[in-house]
């Protein structure tokens, strides 16, 4: 009797133990919360998405810090969109992916699914999602698998590169001196980076300066391919002191950070990484010119 009751006993805890640990398994929004990212899995709450995060999948989540979450901007997207974009359908893991590896979210307006762009830097060890450094790759879940990085994906890159210059208030002198030489329809290739002077750039040139440009093709060309990269660079992507190849080769221009600031030559980023489907672009305050002008 006693025999049998230590018995039935034993067999109480082995399936206790089958369940504990099958309930111990947690869904990417468990798995999210307990890495501390308890902000955005309060978004995806508010949402609704957790409706379809908490089943089968698999999906692959990226998850703003609380910090990151605290920096978000004004939207020009709603909140469910973010989250959307914030997932894409099955598992990523980080060693899967290259450098400038696009790989559609759930994020789908009219039709056509956004991409987060993957690169990798500092000799592979620096991931980025969209120009957000994954710091806490690979924490799978048993309907997927969460990256925690240091930014919200935001802006999300609903525009190619072209479109967002002439979009911005700020860019229409850019505008109109890349229509002037025919650089409009390159810019829609890529992928690219362009450091894009604002209209207060333009005016900080020598008043003879900017009309000798329009005057001449040749010259106003090789201006504006200084200042583009055919690779996509976002600034948590430089690194002080470097060069970076400009499509006007063989010219580079050099990065220098300070102060948290970031300098393209003598340009100051004024803003920084906003995402086209085929790049980045950041503005600047300076127009940069090559040598010899
Ligand atoms: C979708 O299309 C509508 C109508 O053309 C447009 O106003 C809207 O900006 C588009 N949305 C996105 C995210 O491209
Ligand atoms: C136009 O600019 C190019 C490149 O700077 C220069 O070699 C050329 O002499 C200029 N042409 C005129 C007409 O000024
Ligand atoms: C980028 O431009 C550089 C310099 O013009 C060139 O050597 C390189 O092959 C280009 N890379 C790609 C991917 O087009």
């Amino acid at each position: 009797m006693y025999i049998l009751k230590m018995y039935s006993f034993i067999t109480f805890v082995l399936v206790l133990c089958i369940c504990v640990s099958k309930s111990s398994q947690v869904n990417i929004l468990q798995e999210a919360a307990n890495l501390g990212a308890t902000d955005f899995v309060k978004i995806i709450m508010e949402t609704g998405m957790q409706k379809i995060l908490a089943g089968t999948g698999p999906f692959t989540l990226f998850v703003p810090t609380n910090e990151a979450v605290s920096k978000l901007p004004k939207l020009y997207i709603t909140l469910k969109e973010l989250v959307q974009y914030h997932v894409i359908m099955g598992e990523v893991l980080s060693n899967q992916l290259k450098n400038e590896e696009l790989i559609p979210t759930l994020l789908n307006p009219n039709g056509t699914a956004l991409d987060i762009r993957f690169n990798l830097y500092k000799g592979n060890k620096l991931l980025t999602a969209e120009g957000s450094s994954v710091i806490v790759p690979d924490k799978t879940a048993d309907n997927g698998v969460v990256h925690v990085v240091d930014r919200v994906l935001y802006p999300v890159p609903l525009t190619n590169l072209p479109v967002l210059i002439a979009m911005l208030k700020s860019t229409s002198t850019m505008m109109s001196a890349l229509s002037v030489v025919d650089l409009v329809d390159f810019l829609l290739g890529g992928p690219f980076t362009l450091f894009a002077p604002t209209n207060d750039a333009f005016l900080k040139l020598p008043p003879d300066e900017f009309n000798k440009l329009l005057a001449n093709h040749t010259a106003l060309t090789a201006v504006l391919k200084y200042h583009i990269l055919n690779t996509t660079v976002w600034s948590v992507g430089m690194m002080n002191n470097e060069a970076l190849p400009t499509i006007l080769y063989p010219r580079w221009l050099g990065v220098t950070e300070y102060n948290g600031k970031i300098f393209i030559n003598n340009g100051l980023i004024t803003d920084r990484d906003l995402a086209v489907s085929n790049g980045v672009v950041h503005l600047i305050d300076h127009v940069l010119l090559p040598n010899p002008f």
